[in-house]
Order: C-alpha cells, then sequence, then structure tokens
C-alpha cells in the first residue's frame, strides 16, 4: 500500500495526469465517471482518441444537462441497488462526490460490484478534519453557501457549479479504521496520497494564508492522518 503526502495545491495540480496516468497505465477501455454531473473530467477529445467507452452517472439531471452531449450520461443515485443499468466496468472514478454521499457503504459496495476483477476505483475527496470542511459540516446550509461565496468570490460564474450538501461520510485520511473500511468490502489499497493545507481558502486572508502555508509545511514533514484535507484513494477488486 502507497501512503504519501503532500500540500494540498498538488491535490488540484495534478489531478487531471494522475487520472489519466492511471488510466493509461493499466489500458482502462470501460470507464464510468459517478457524480460527474456538469463537468466530467476526461475531455471527450480523450476518449475518442482512447477508443474509451465513458458514461458519466449523476443522480441529478439537472447538472448532467449542463455536460456536453458528447458524452453518454445515466441519471442514477449511486447509493441505491444498481440492477443492470450500469455497465461492468475496468475503471470507476469520482472527483468531489464522496463527502455529499449519505451512504458510503452502499456506495462503495456498488462500485465494487459493476468493477470487473482486477478493476480500479480512484476517488478525490476532501477529508475531515481540515478546518474549512469542518465548519462547511457543521455550519448551516445557507451559512455556509454564503461564507464559500465569500471566499471563493464568482464561483457560480459560468452558471456550472452549484453547492451541494457534505456529510463527510468516510473521508478521512488514511487512518487504520479508514482502510480497515475498504478491506472488509473487499478492495486492496493500492495508493492512498493525501494533501494538508487549504490555500486556496485562503487567499482572501493573508495572516491565514501564511499560518496555512506553515502548517502544511509542518505536517508533510510530520504527517498526521487526522488532519489531512484531501486524499486520492485508488482501491483495486
Ligand atoms: C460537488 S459536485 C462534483 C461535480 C464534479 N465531479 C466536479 O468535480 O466538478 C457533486 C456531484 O455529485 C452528484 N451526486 C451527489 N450524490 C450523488 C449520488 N448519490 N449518486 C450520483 N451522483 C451524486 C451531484 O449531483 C453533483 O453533480
Amino acid at each position: 500500500m502507497d501512503i504519501q503526502y503532500f500540500p494540498s495545491t498538488e491535490a488540484w495540480g495534478r489531478y487531471r495526469q494522475f487520472l489519466v496516468d492511471l488510466i493509461i497505465t493499466h489500458g482502462c477501455k470501460s470507464i464510468c465517471e459517478i457524480g460527474g454531473g456538469a463537468n466530467p473530467w476526461l475531455p471527450i477529445e480523450f476518449v475518442e482518441e482512447h477508443g474509451i467507452n465513458y458514461l458519466i452517472v449523476d443522480i441529478s439531471a439537472e447538472e448532467l444537462a449542463k455536460a456536453d452531449n458528447r458524452y453518454q450520461k445515466l441519471v442514477l443515485d449511486i447509493t441505491k441497488p444498481v440492477t443492470g443499468e450500469l455497465p461492468a466496468c475496468d475503471f470507476v472514478f469520482s472527483r468531489m462526490l464522496a463527502e455529499h454521499v449519505k451512504d458510503p457503504l452502499s456506495f462503495h459496495q456498488n462500485i465494487f460490484r459493476i468493477l470487473k476483477p482486477g478493476g480500479l476505483a480512484f476517488h478525490f475527496f476532501p477529508t475531515l478534519f481540515a478546518p474549512p470542511f469542518v465548519l462547511n459540516f457543521l455550519l448551516p446550509e445557507t451559512l455556509s453557501y454564503w461564507l464559500l461565496e465569500k471566499v471563493q468570490s464568482g464561483r457560480q460564474r459560468g452558471g456550472k457549479r452549484s453547492k451541494f450538501p457534505a456529510f463527510y461520510r468516510w473521508c478521512r485520511g488514511p487512518l487504520r479504521s479508514q482502510i480497515a473500511r475498504f478491506k472488509k468490502l473487499g478492495y486492496q489499497i493500492v495508493h492512498y496520497h493525501s494533501f494538508f493545507g487549504n490555500e486556496g481558502y485562503y487567499k482572501r486572508f493573508r495572516p491565514l494564508a501564511k499560518l496555512d502555508q506553515w502548517a502544511t509545511s509542518y505536517l508533510c514533514r510530520n504527517p498526521q492522518p487526522w488532519l489531512t484535507s484531501y486524499a486520492y484513494l485508488v482501491l483495486k477488486k
């Protein structure tokens, strides 16, 4: 199992390359993105060039309608029993979905079911107990929405970004309890890359940004899995 720690700027900066590298290295041809909604992460040109069968699944027809119509789309709640609507896949991934899922057991079980033997699941999600996500978790939805608008002004520009309620269930760094959950479902943990810091949230508050930089650098040298802010989790069936 590969457990590593990095600053959170890398979580955003190398996401697409990490995703593409996994797909190419493992020769994945049947791919499903869960919660792809308005912003599917594989460019349609990449999908066509590599002859990939790529399906975007989302609970919201409204979000899916915002995505390019050249993508294959399916409206489905991934926590409900899957009964053949989803094809067998060799790669399933999600980005910023896991924290919104109320029933993480069904979520990860369903993905396990649709994966072919040896198939990979890759989830990129925010983790507790990073301070901005603790706040988002504790505050009423209207207040957390207002705060997010303050720290990320112009978030709605372009009309493609919405805010969804977040529960952060099973959204933790590489804690022993977290690893045990996935093993119990039958997964092998391939990579658990965790990230510290939330620089993006503090851009308008210089002292907080400085403090965040200092804490990030300290935690990367002295990792504490309870304090991570994001994770790349790669699981194998
Ligand atoms: C925060 S958005 C992330 C969208 C995109 N993955 C991204 O990174 O920009 C979360 C998405 O997950 C979808 N979603 C939430 N719960 C879901 C569920 N149970 N099954 C499928 N999709 C779900 C939402 O409708 C929304 O489109």
